[in-house]
């Protein structure tokens, strides 16, 4: 007998013609995607003409993406889905560690590799600020030699591959922590910035009457063997955008000042940021990549 499709039953015709699916998480996956699709369709009664504009939407949002640019991670951010995969990889960590907040999409991963206390900067000319601190385990040890990634906008709230052309590494650096777990290097004193609102997802915010604006920070990606990756950002107190960021990145123990006289730092003599990062214990399965993201570039290679 032929199954009658409908409003009620289409949803289990569906899972149950999935149901063969032999990779048990992609039929978890899936099967839950499915179910609430259909729901949110049927909650808010969805018309053809919206449908239809959705459809047109994600297909501007793939249009967008090129080797430096990605749509789809801005439209997870804004839409408060990345954020929410940090938690639950947060969730995930066997022990108490610095909280994760977004990669976003101007990550790259080739940036040159310094020694501590060396600058960032190579074009831009913001105000100068040393950030150092310690990387430690869960117990407060240092983590000797711990890889610390780090990227900032410059001072007018561009990236370089926003300013640039793809040769040209601003405000990237790679630094090696101490026998200590200690680093420090120079960078300019972090800015904010209006997320790119040249596409859909610009169309989206400014439909939403959404301001658009991220608060100063600078991003980090700390790793070590043995521990998880953290991939975070520190944003500064008092910034006008602090309590409403348009990608949701903002914690309060990820808030920082800039301590225009600090008597500690590695680099006396120049206005100072001083945070010190919490590393878990790695999982004892396969390493679990804290990276809401990529480098865009890595995007269109084919996964493997
Ligand atoms: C960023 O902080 O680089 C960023 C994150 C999400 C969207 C746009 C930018
Ligand atoms: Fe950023």
């Amino acid at each position: 007998m032929v199954r009658k499709i409908n409003e009620n039953t289409i949803t289990d015709a569906v899972i149950d013609q999935m149901s063969g699916t032999p990779d048990p998480r992609f039929n978890e996956v899936m099967t839950a995607l499915v179910r609430h699709l259909h729901a949110f369709a049927r909650e808010v009664d969805l018309t053809a003409d919206e449908w239809l504009g959705a459809i047109r939407f994600l297909t501007a949002v793939g249009q967008q993406c090129t080797p430096h640019r990605q749509e789809f991670v801005l439209l997870s951010d804004t839409l408060g889905l990345s954020s929410l995969v940090n938690a639950l990889h947060d969730r995930r960590a066997s022990d108490a560690a610095t909280k994760s907040s977004l990669l976003g999409p101007f990550y790259r991963q080739d940036a040159p590799m310094k020694k501590l206390g060396e600058t960032i900067i190579s074009e831009s000319e913001g105000p100068q600020v040393v950030f150092y601190g310690r990387v430690t385990n869960a117990a407060g040890e240092g983590v000797p030699n711990a890889l610390v990634q780090v990227w900032e906008p410059d001072e007018t709230g561009n990236y370089d591959l926003q300013k640039h052309d793809p040769s040209v590494m601003d405000l990237r650096g790679c630094f090696h922590a101490d026998s200590e777990g200690r680093y420090y290097f120079r960078g300019i004193c972090p800015t904010g910035y209006m997320i790119p609102m040249d596409g859909p997802v610009g169309d989206m915010i400014r439909a939403q009457r959404r301001h658009g604006y991220r608060p100063a920070h600078i991003h980090f990606i700390i790793s070590a063997p043995g521990y998880r990756e953290l991939v975070t950002a520190l944003y500064v107190a008092g910034d006008d955008h602090i309590d409403s960021d348009t990608v949701f990145g903002v914690s309060d123990s990820l808030v920082i000042s800039v301590n225009p006289k600090d008597p500690n730092s590695p680099l006396p003599g120049r206005p100072a940021i001083h945070y010190d990062f919490k590393l878990a214990a790695a999982a004892k399965s396969a390493a679990m990549s804290g990276r809401v993201g990529v480098d865009p570039s890595q995007i269109l290679q084919k996964a493997h």
